[in-house]
């Protein structure tokens, strides 16, 4: 079976190594894919967003099952590209894919099917959202309507701040034709969970939970990041928890898109709030989050190719989904200076044998050397989080390239919640 996986980063290797562990594929490409990924996969000069080539190249070499991973293909509409080809493939089409593409529609859906979320007003005039701040609750939170490569959240203590954010998304463009709309919400506070679901549209099986480090610097100080590292399970995330998201949240929500007509097929990322009025969504993604996927894939013990062509072929009820009961921790290498200016293009020296999910690496003269912020992820996986943790840190020593950086706190709040 020839398998082909759209997108080039850390989550798009846990994939292709998970894929690979089934015994029918015979071979992976991945478009682009990166220099790591090429130990794993055929990887192809072929954009991500380049949704025509990604078609072509799809059909000229047969490919039996398709994996689109990022959002930006997902909401430019690749799957419905690949499908109308007669690739069999696994994501949401661009109708259902518009949870993420668009703030606004994903905060009026929650609105009108009561899933629990912050409150919030949408804004298409810079004046008008310049006076709703004079008296708007402070903290307050300013999102950006469309994709902004996950920087178009800020969240304003200040009053002066607020509004210079409202006028850098709607007056300075800086997130382009994203900021032409702009949601201002409810500043919430608790943990915060991620829970990424298999569902076809009928059926909706979370996965095991997990906890991401947003922010660059220890102790979650400094710029928000993609991602700095992740653990699973969540400590906070309680089978009470589990049960409540599962009535109030995950169900509500396919309902709610088969109801407007977008029926989700794929992986619907839930970013959860635990606040003390109960479970929040703070945010939808259209897909595996990156890198919580490089802490749930390696505990899923179920065959990932198998769920997701029975995601294809709407029988997700009839598919084993199971998870093992150890913890995982990912451990995220970045280029010192991430997500501002870092250099790049120093060789990288890692382990054969583990599991380590390149992110931003070239093959270049034979070498493998840096090429982006995120460089890769180190996950390992231990019958308690604290030898998780401690087997990644150990892992990350003997990773090595110049001007490498990354945080030394990863799973220590979690850890925390888990002796309460
Ligand atoms: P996002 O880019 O949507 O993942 O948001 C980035 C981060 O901003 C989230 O992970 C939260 O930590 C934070 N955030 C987003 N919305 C809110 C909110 N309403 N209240 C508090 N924090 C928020
Ligand atoms: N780790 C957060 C995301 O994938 O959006």
């Amino acid at each position: 079976m020839k398998v082909l996986v759209v997108g080039g980063g850390g989550r798009e290797h846990a994939i292709i190594k998970k894929i690979k562990e089934n015994k029918a594929v015979t071979e992976i490409f991945a478009l682009p894919g990166n220099g790591g990924i090429a130990k794993d996969a055929t990887c192809v000069d072929i954009g991500a967003k380049d949704i025509e080539k990604i078609t072509e190249f799809a059909v000229s070499n047969k490919i039996d099952f398709a994996v689109v991973a990022p959002d930006d293909p997902l909401v430019l509409g690749a799957v419905d590209s690949l499908q109308n080809a007669g690739i069999r493939t696994f994501g949401p089409n661009k109708a259902a894919a518009i949870i993420e593409g668009s703030k606004v529609f994903s905060k009026n859906l929650m609105k009108k099917y009561n899933i629990p979320t912050a409150e919030y007003e949408v804004f298409d005039d810079m004046q008008k959202a310049l006076e709703y701040l004079e008296t708007a609750p402070i903290p307050t939170v300013i999102k950006a309507d469309g994709l902004a490569l996950g920087k178009g959240v800020i969240i304003a203590e200040t009053r002066e701040d607020a509004k210079n954010a409202v006028i850098s998304m709607m007056q300075d463009k800086v997130f382009g034709d994203s900021g032409n709309n702009v949601v201002i919400e409810e500043f919430l506070e608790g943990p915060e969970v991620s829970v990424l679901s298999f569902t076809d549209g009928k059926t909706v099986v979370p996965m095991i939970s997990s906890m991401d480090h947003k922010r660059a610097l220890d102790g979650d100080n400094g710029l928000n990041t993609g991602g700095m590292g992740t653990v699973a399970p969540n400590p906070y995330y309680t089978p009470e928890i589990a049960k409540e998201c599962m009535e109030k949240i995950f169900i509500p929500t396919i309902n709610a898109m088969n109801a407007e007509g977008r029926s989700f097929s794929g992986c619907l990322y839930f970013g959860l709030m635990l606040t003390k009025n109960g479970p929040k969504v703070i945010e939808y993604n259209c897909r595996f989050g990156d890198p919580e996927t490089q802490v749930v894939l390696p505990l899923l013990e179920s065959d990932l190719l198998d769920i997701m062509q029975h995601i294809y072929d709407k029988t997700l009820d009839k598919a084993e989904v199971k998870f093992s009961d150890k913890h995982a921790c990912c451990v995220v290498m970045a280029s010192n200076g991430y997500p501002s200016k870092y250099e790049s293009g120093f060789e990288i020296t890692m382990p054969e044998d583990k599991n380590i999910y390149v992110a931003g690496a070239k093959i270049e003269d034979g070498i493998l050397k840096t090429a982006g912020g995120r460089v890769l992820g180190v996950t390992e996986v231990a019958a308690t989080l604290e030898d998780a943790i401690k087997a990644s840190y150990e892992t990350v020593k003997t990773v090595k390239f110049e001007n490498a950086f990354y945080r030394k706190d990863i799973g220590k709040k979690a850890l925390a919640a888990e002796v309460k």
